[in-house]
Formats: structure tokens, C-alpha cells, sequence
């Protein structure tokens, strides 16, 4: 179902007591929101062992949600070190990012393992929110309709319509991620819009409308409203700006 959400990624950072100590004061900001005001979901991704205590401090909105930032592709077994889906779900998330660029460099994760992994995170009734970007290669080299193309039905399009529909897209840039170089708002309205085509052409434009497709690459306090307000960009996945709870709130604000 498509909404308006900003989800932040706080990747392999901040201690117990320092995501605490965020999402405590984000809490605070939250409550001082003024009421009435445009609210969109909200999803907080911190590290796996900061998850049920982070949960545990949301603000009591229903508009704030857990998500983990990873899972893995089997329920459960010998797999030391790893996190299966439903002990995710058991511990509170309600989304988890899947398919994210720097798993894709640095894990080798390819569109197998990430089907498996999609599959894994719905049957544990997760929400995925699933990563497609290019290198700044490939947008050189003016192929970046066909990478993402590519991206999209190698590894999300083999899901059913009523799967499809629990699903989060989120077109992140290799080039902008942690660079402070953004996509410009038109560059990612032109991403966006093709994500959506491309929906429309693998189910239908039923579920191409009622997808939600969020921007993320250095996105910021500053940014965010430009980039909220092309008509295909429905939110952010926020890394670096989203360790701070001002600058977060002021993203989650900028409807
Ligand atoms: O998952 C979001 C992240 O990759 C974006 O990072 O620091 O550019 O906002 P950042």
C-alpha cells in the first residue's frame, strides 16, 4: 500500500546506550510535532543488537515502526552469526531492508540469495523495503534504465501480486549514497517514474499506484521537501542524516 514513510538506516553505528540516547530524543521531537501535522510512516533500522531495546523506546504513535537492516534467507540453523526473519518479527520489526548496495558490494549478495531472502522476510510477515541503484559507471555510460531494469525483475518481480504489494522500493544511487551528492530531485522523479512504468508492465497499474518508492543517497534536512515533492517520490531512506534526531525529524517533517 502506498504512504508517505521515511526510514532511517543507521548501518553499523552507535552503541546501545548512544541508539537509546537517539531515539529517546527523537521520541521527545516527536511528541513536541505539532498535532494535526502531515505525518508519514516512520521506520527506525538500527544495528540487530540495538533492536528490542530501540523498540522498546519508539514513540508510542502508531506511526513509528522497527525495521531491521538485514535478515537471512533461511527460518532458522546452523547458520552462526546470522538473524532469520521471524526472530526478527519476534522482536518487534515490522519492515527490514533487503537488497541494500553495500550488501550487494561487500556480501555478494545477487538476486538469488535476495529472492530467498524476500521470500523469508514475507512469510515471517516482514515488510521488505528492497534496494535498486547504480554505480556512477553505469549512469555515465547512460545505462541506467536497463541496470535497474534488470534489478527489478531478476530480483523482485518474481513475487506474486498479493506478495509484490507488502513490498517497499527504494532507488538508491551507488553515487549518492554517503557522497553528499544527491540526485537532483529530477533525476530522481525519472528514476522513480520508470520504477513505477516498469510495475505497471510486470502486474499492473493498480500495484505500480499503490507502490511505495523511496529516495535515498544523501538525503538531508535541507533536501528532503524538493526531493518529497516530485509526484513518484514518496519518502526517504535516510542514512547518515538519520543518526541525528533533529535532522531526521526534520526530513520525517518535510511533507
Ligand atoms: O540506506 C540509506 C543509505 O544508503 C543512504 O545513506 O548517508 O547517503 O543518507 P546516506
Amino acid at each position: 500500500m502506498r504512504q508517505n514513510l521515511v526510514a532511517g538506516n543507521w548501518k553499523m553505528n552507535l552503541t546501545y546506550s548512544e541508539g537509546l540516547a537517539l531515539v529517546s530524543e527523537i521520541t521527545r521531537l516527536a511528541r513536541a510535532t505539532a498535532a494535526g501535522a502531515a505525518q508519514p510512516e516512520v521506520v527506525i533500522c538500527p544495528p540487530f543488537p540495538l533492536l528490542y531495546g530501540v523498540g522498546e523506546h519508539l514513540p508510542p504513535s502508531n506511526k513509528f515502526h522497527l525495521g531491521a537492516q538485514n535478515c537471512h534467507h533461511k527460518e532458522s540453523g546452523a547458520f552462526t552469526g546470522e538473524v532469520s526473519a521471524r526472530v526478527l518479527a519476534s522482536v518487534g520489526c515490522e519492515y527490514v531492508i533487503l537488497g541494500h548496495s553495500e550488501r550487494r558490494q561487500y556480501f555478494r549478495e545477487d538476486d538469488e540469495l535476495l529472492g530467498q531472502k524476500l521470500k523469508a522476510a514475507l512469510a515471517a510477515g516482514l515488510k521488505p523495503i528492497f534496494c535498486v541503484g547504480e554505480s556512477l559507471d553505469t549512469r555515465e555510460a547512460d545505462e541506467t534504465f536497463d541496470f535497474i531494469g534488470r534489478q527489478l525483475t531478476d530480483g523482485l518481480f518474481h513475487l506474486s501480486n498479493q506478495e509484490f504489494d507488502r513490498v517497499t522500493i527504494a532507488y538508491e544511487p551507488i553515487w549518492a549514497i554517503g557522497t553528499g551528492r544527491t540526485a537532483t530531485s529530477a533525476q530522481a522523479q525519472e528514476v522513480h517514474a520508470f520504477i513505477r512504468e516498469r510495475i505497471a508492465r510486470a502486474y499492473d497499474a493498480k500495484a505500480a499506484l499503490n507502490t511505495t518508492i523511496l529516495y535515498g543517497g544523501s538525503a538531508n534536512a535541507q533536501n528532503a521537501r524538493e526531493l518529497f515533492s516530485q509526484p513518484d517520490v514518496d519518502g526517504g531512506l535516510i542514512g547518515g542524516a538519520s543518526l541525528k534526531a533533529a535532522d531526521f525529524m526534520a526530513i520525517v517533517q518535510s511533507f
